[in-house]
This record gives C-alpha cells, sequence and structure tokens, in this order.
C-alpha cells in the first residue's frame, strides 16, 4: 500500500484530485468508480472546478440505499447529482437501483453493469468499523453486488444526513468486496480521528473480514490518502 499523509483534509484532496487529473490526462481513466459520503467532497469539488472531461468517460458508483427513488435527496443518486454530475456529467453514469425491491434482479444486473465496464480507477471511503462500500464487518472477501442490512454504527454514523435517525433506509444495494477488488486502481480517503483505528487496522492488521477494508493490502495498487488526524495511529 502507497500511503500518502497531508497535514488536513483539504491538502489530501488535493493529492487526490493530482491523481485523478494525472490518469484523466493520460487517457486512463475511461471508468471511473465513485464513492459518496463527506470524504470524497473535496476531491469531487476540485474536479467540479477543473476543465476535466468526463463525457467520454463512465461512472460507477459503490451502493445506494434500498427504497430511495434516484430523485430522493437522500439518494446517493442524488448526492452524486448535485456534487459532481451536475457540473462534470459522465457518458453514462450507473448506480445499483435502490428503487427496485427485487434483490436479486438489481444485484445481477449490476454485476453485468460492473462485468462491461472495468474500473480503472475507485475512489473509497472508510467506515469507522472499517467498512468500504456498505461491506460491513463480516462480509465475504468474495462477494459481487449484494443486498445489506445496515449495522446500527452505519445508521447511527449516516443519521447526520437525516431529519431524524429513523428515516435512514435500512438496507442498501452494494458492490462486494471482490467487485471493489476487480478496480485496476483504487484511493482511498481517510480524514479525521475518528477514521484513526480503522486505518491502523487496515494498514496493519491482519487481513480480515472482521476488518473490511484491511483486503486492500492484498490489492496491487492502493494508495491511502490520509489527513494528519486519520494517520496518528499508524
Ligand atoms: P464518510 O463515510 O465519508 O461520510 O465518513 C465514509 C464511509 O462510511 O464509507
Amino acid at each position: 500500500m502507497k500511503i500518502i499523509t497531508e497535514k488536513t483534509a483539504t491538502a489530501a484532496s488535493a493529492r487526490a484530485f493530482a491523481i485523478v487529473n494525472e490518469l484523466a490526462q493520460h487517457d486512463q481513466l475511461k471508468v471511473m468508480g465513485l464513492a459518496t459520503g463527506s470524504t470524497p467532497l473535496g476531491l469531487y469539488k476540485l474536479i467540479r472546478e477543473s476543465d476535466l472531461d468526463f463525457s467520454h468517460s463512465t461512472s460507477v458508483n459503490l451502493d445506494e440505499y434500498v427504497g430511495l427513488q434516484p430523485t430522493d435527496p437522500q439518494s446517493y443518486h442524488y448526492f452524486m447529482q448535485e456534487h459532481l454530475f451536475s457540473a462534470k456529467p459522465f457518458k453514462e453514469s450507473f448506480f445499483p437501483d435502490g428503487a427496485n425491491p427485487d434483490a436479486a434482479a438489481v444485484t445481477k444486473e449490476y454485476d453485468q453493469v460492473l462485468a462491461q465496464h472495468p474500473i480503472d480507477l475507485q475512489v473509497l471511503g472508510i467506515g469507522q468499523n472499517g467498512h468500504i462500500g456498505f461491506n460491513e464487518p463480516g462480509t465475504s472477501f468474495d462477494s459481487h453486488t449484494h443486498r445489506v442490512a445496515l449495522t446500527e454504527s452505519t445508521i447511527a454514523a449516516n443519521a447526520r444526513f437525516f431529519d431524524n435517525p429513523d428515516q435512514v433506509p435500512r438496507y442498501a444495494y452494494t458492490m462486494g468486496i471482490a467487485s471493489i477488488m476487480a478496480a485496476k486502481r483504487i484511493i482511498l480517503l481517510a480524514f479525521g480521528e475518528e477514521k484513526a483505528a480503522a486505518i491502523q487496522q487496515t494498514v496493519n492488521g491482519p487481513v480480515t473480514p472482521a476488518v473490511p477494508a484491511s483486503i486492500l493490502q492484498r490489492h496491487p495498487d492502493v494508495t491511502l490518502v490520509l489527513d494528519e488526524e486519520a494517520a496518528s495511529q499508524l
């Protein structure tokens, strides 16, 4: 694993942008894997303000809540529209279809999307419990797209985006660990001391489903882009 540590999240986002920019300039971003959450917002802002053009690229997002329409302001589809696609449209953008309750159909369809669009660069955040996407602790490393019941800690962490915790959807569709590991390159961003323990376990701990991100130790091209607080236990 390559580890880049910057003093602040702003500086770390600039480093992440430099990686994206470099790949885009060399036409190596045909398919970009994208993440939601607060962590990539600085990166997306820099992309919005750049002169990069993704109109010939495809995006695939990690996950989507089950039960929300793409037009729902709490959906990840809406989040991406607001923070990136409105300014930087891609040729096509894929999400698991959160509006469809038929998990077997949705997950099969999304696995086909991923097979047809191999990811050049996957952007990841990390949960305080080490989750990547919505792959919570205990998820099989062999998993492909699947439906997950969110853990209480993830529901609590995401409740800040909702008026009250009861509104947080209880299920999501997510790319699996194997789907993420199939990406050619991965950058994982983590900011703040609340991520420090998860980063420490991801980098120095055993590779175990108890810490889903620990599997990244086995990926050939992973860069962690951290602020000082997230790196404070390394
Ligand atoms: P965050 O979420 O960027 O909002 O901290 C990251 C995650 O849970 O994967």
